[in-house]
């Protein structure tokens, strides 16, 4: 028995959103010891949490019958040193950045709006838009994986609502340029979100033109560069205004408190942050230079890699059987049949990938 009349109409509409594989998955499907089995197929830091974060969660379990600070004041303040924003510009937000993307699109779109996505890019944002009412206009991305601002500005009507931009994007790992960003502003009404996921591994970033824009929000996560991608925290630099009506819309208590104690701890040490960004910078390039296929330059934690003309889901399922998790990217709308992201691991994780792609490349 099933009752569909009872569910939203918009909700038939969202694809289903397609997650790495799991270590269980994989383990289980091939045969393979979980132990044996690296998992470069979400991004996440090969170097685990920093131990400060793991210390507060251990320290703060004792308090799980306690709900946290609606404000998430104390996670702020730290962001507010992190990021030179003042608190009134923060908001912490759970389940991860996709909790900031859920309440932005909770209190912004209504059916009949449009919201603007330049493909390929990450998934979610389709999600949450689409839930709402919104109806996705899909702007196609050049070649090089870069974005023309005038196509953008052409796809908006007078329902548009959000501007969806990652940077660097993901899967192709590339940064959105300032000019282009302040050309969409300049010439926008709608809002403008910018997904910075995985900024800290990039040579810029975009936050300083919330202080120039009223329509400007960026979103940041825990989850990459951070390692607390399990404790599902995120937070978004806003402008003043809408920190106001956001905080009425997003679910109370969406950061709890393991997470939000584990978060400051995390901010606070420097040192797991710099090894994190130089185990990324340092593995892109040597993936790049040994991997036997296309590597596009990144500017993120992963690469993506153009296995042409061989298809992605073959190598990917070749891989796999090797314990080696990485992710075909032909779930991603737009982006073909040929192209895989992989995590950068530590350097003996980068040594056995690279390995793997080159036993790929006579098998498949
Ligand atoms: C570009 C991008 N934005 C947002 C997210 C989601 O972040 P969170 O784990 O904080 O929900 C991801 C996760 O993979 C991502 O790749």
């Amino acid at each position: 028995m099933s009752r569909p009349e009872l569910i939203k109409k918009e909700i038939f509409d969202i694809a289903e959103y397609v997650p790495g594989k799991s270590i269980e998955e994989i383990a289980s499907a091939y045969g393979l010891d979980p132990a044996v089995i690296i998992k470069l197929g979400s991004n996440e830091n090969p170097l685990g949490p920093s131990p400060k974060a793991v210390q507060a969660l251990v320290d703060v379990a004792p308090c799980a019958n306690i709900y946290p600070s609606a404000d998430a004041l104390e996670l702020r303040e730290a962001l507010s040193k992190y990021t030179g924003f003042p608190v009134s510009n923060l908001v912490a937000s759970g389940p991860g950045m996709d909790g900031l993307l859920d309440g932005l699109c909770r209190l912004m779109i209504e059916k009949g709006d449009e919201f603007i996505v330049p493909t390929p890019t990450f998934a979610y944002y389709e999600l949450p838009a689409r839930a709402c009412g919104g109806k996705p206009i899909f702007v196609r991305r050049n070649q090089d994986f870069s974005l023309d601002p005038e196509k953008i500005l052409e796809a908006e009507s007078s329902r548009t609502k959000i501007i969806f931009l990652c940077s660097p994007n993901n899967p192709s790992g590339n940064l959105l340029p300032e000019s282009s960003l302040r050309t969409i502003l300049k010439n926008t009404r709608a809002l403008v979100f910018v997904d910075e996921a995985y900024v800290e591994f990039a040579d810029r970033n975009l936050a300083g033109l919330v202080r120039e824009y009223d329509n400007l929000v960026i979103g940041r996560t825990f989850s990459k560069v951070f390692g607390l991608a399990g404790l599902r925290l995120g937070y978004g630099i806003l402008p003043g205004w809408l920190v106001k009506e956001y905080i009425r819309a997003a679910t109370p208590f969406s950061v709890s408190l393991p997470a939000l104690k584990a978060g400051i701890a995390a901010l606070s040490d420097t040192e797991h942050l710099r090894k994190s960004i130089e185990i990324a910078r340092e593995g892109r390039e040597y993936l790049k230079e040994k991997i036997p296929f296309k590597v596009y330059p990144s500017q993120a934690n992963f690469v993506l890699v153009d296995v042409a003309p061989l298809r992605a889901k073959a190598v990917t399922e070749n891989l796999m059987r090797k314990g080696i998790i990485v992710r075909s990217c032909d779930s991603f709308r737009e982006a073909g049949d040929t192209l895989i992201r992989v995590t950068i691991g530590t350097q003996e994780q980068n040594e056995k990938v690279i390995k793997a792609f080159e036993a790929a490349k006579k098998e498949v």
